[in-house]
């Protein structure tokens, strides 16, 4: 049976706390928190920065496309939390804006690089100017996460406040 539209789901570059908001609204609904990239760190059982460098990105690419299918696919409505890159694919877009009501975490490449530089599992920020790396990586994805139905930009907000916004607009319902 094909899922409704019915998840939450959360996109947005590294960094903008899609895992503590998805971890916020979880407990405040009780419902489920699925994380794409911890369950492709799961299946593989590596950190995803031995991923890239062992498998490559692309294979990286076909584990999260499947993770993205696996966690929309539970019959019972879930937080989902999708990793900065989930966007690009064509197939995830159609995937999770049919499956949820999809919401960015807008943040400026300046609080997305304070927020990510002292984190060493994101393989994509392992260069020379990661700060710049962001800002390029931001400029390419935004035309993809600005479709999402709802925009919360998060800067000067505490993890509560943009759990409240996104809980005045989505309310959890069960399958008839
Ligand atoms: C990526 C973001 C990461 C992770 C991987 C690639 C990206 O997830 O999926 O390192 O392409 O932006 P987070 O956004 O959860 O850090």
């Amino acid at each position: 049976m094909e899922s409704s539209k019915q998840h939450l789901i959360l996109i947005g570059l590294m960094g903008s706390g899609k895992s503590s908001v998805g971890r916020h609204l979880s407990a405040l609904t009780g419902l489920p928190y699925l994380d794409t990239d911890w369950m492709v760190e799961s299946q593989m059982r590596k950190p995803i920065t031995e991923i890239f460098s062992q498998f490559g990105e692309s294979r990286f690419r076909e584990l999260e496309h499947e993770m993205v299918c696996k966690a929309t696919s539970e019959p019972e409505p879930a937080i989902v939390s999708t990793g900065g890159g989930a966007v690009i694919s064509p197939a995830n877009r159609e995937i999770l804006w049919k499956r949820g009501l999809v919401v960015y975490l807008q943040a400026d490449a300046e609080l997305l690089f304070e927020r990510t530089s002292r984190d060493q599992n994101r393989p994509l920020l392992h260069t020379e100017n990661p700060k710049a790396r962001i800002a390029e990586l931001l400029e390419a994805r935004a035309p993809f996460y600005e479709q999402a139905d709802l925009i919360i930009p998060i800067r000067g907000k505490s993890v509560q406040q943009v759990g409240g916004e996104i809980l005045q607009r989505w309310q959890p319902s069960k399958n008839d």
